[in-house]
């Protein structure tokens, strides 16, 4: 018998309907019981396997419907070091108004081109856009635009340290408050551009920045996660009424 002639009937002996028992009936009855446990086992785990596809889907269906469709993309990742940057917030600037605008208006190539406006075309497509503000589109002409969060928080960084060194007037700033404070605006300016919180706000009844819809960390999962592996608590009934953060 050739090798193929033996395959074929192998095959078809495969497909014969239960016929009578080979030489070993014990073994021929054993290997139907087993043959049909495997059968089962495997339906049992195709339907395990249909389940658990079917709850990862809901699952990504149910996590994207709570988040309303923004015309602006995940944007890719990149890591960097946070380090004190003479260049944007210098330890001694607030010392001296002329020093801390000059510095501050390094921070200008930070935003985009527009100061932050962006066009966005197609925006009554999105249920999560306010109506646009108007503002020049070119030298010429007003046009929609929307204002991105990151760079609406990094003006406002930039303005609070203008008017927090002027408010010095007549005051004597120390150097301790003067270093610290420096420390916090040029950390807080790395973390504004850290958290890239490309939002869109356009124009509404609230104000400027108000009222616009923005995509975020859910902030409670984030204390969740936080108080899960706290540190010694902090927080108490003796906290005086004055302490802050
Ligand atoms: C300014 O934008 C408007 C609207 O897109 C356009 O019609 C006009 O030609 C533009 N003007 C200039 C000077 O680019």
């Amino acid at each position: 018998m050739s090798p193929s002639k033996q395959e074929h009937d192998e095959e078809e002996q495969a497909f014969l309907s239960p016929g009578p028992a080979p030489n070993d009936a014990v073994w021929s009855r054993k290997s139907t019981t087993s043959r049909k446990a495997t059968r089962y086992l495997r339906l049992a785990l195709e339907i395990a396997m249909a389940i658990v596809i079917g709850l990862f889907v809901a699952n990504t269906v149910r996590e994207k419907s709570q988040v309303k469709p923004s015309p602006v993309p995940k944007l890719p990742r990149k890591t960097y070091t946070f380090l004190p940057d003479p260049q944007y917030v210098s330890e001694d600037m607030l010392f001296d108004e002329q020093d801390t605008l000059h510095t501050l208006h390094s921070w200008i190539p930070l935003s985009a081109d527009a100061r932050g406006y962006v066009q966005i075309p197609d925006h009554d497509s999105y249920d999560i856009l306010n109506e646009p503000y108007t503002v020049p589109i070119n030298r010429t002409t007003d046009g929609p635009a929307y204002m991105m969060a990151v760079f609406h928080q990094l003006h406002c960084l930039s303005y609070i340290v203008n008017h927090y060194q002027q408010g010095y007037a007549g005051t004597e700033l120390t150097e301790e408050v003067a270093h610290h404070s420096s420390h916090c605006f040029d950390y807080l300016r790395q973390s504004i551009m850290c958290a890239g919180d490309t939002n869109l706000e356009g124009e509404t009844e609230a104000g400027p920045g108000w009222g616009s819809e923005h995509e975020c960390v859910n902030y409670d999962a984030l204390l969740n996660w936080a108080n899960e592996r706290s540190a010694m608590k902090w927080r108490n009934a003796l906290l005086p009424g004055e302490a802050i953060l």
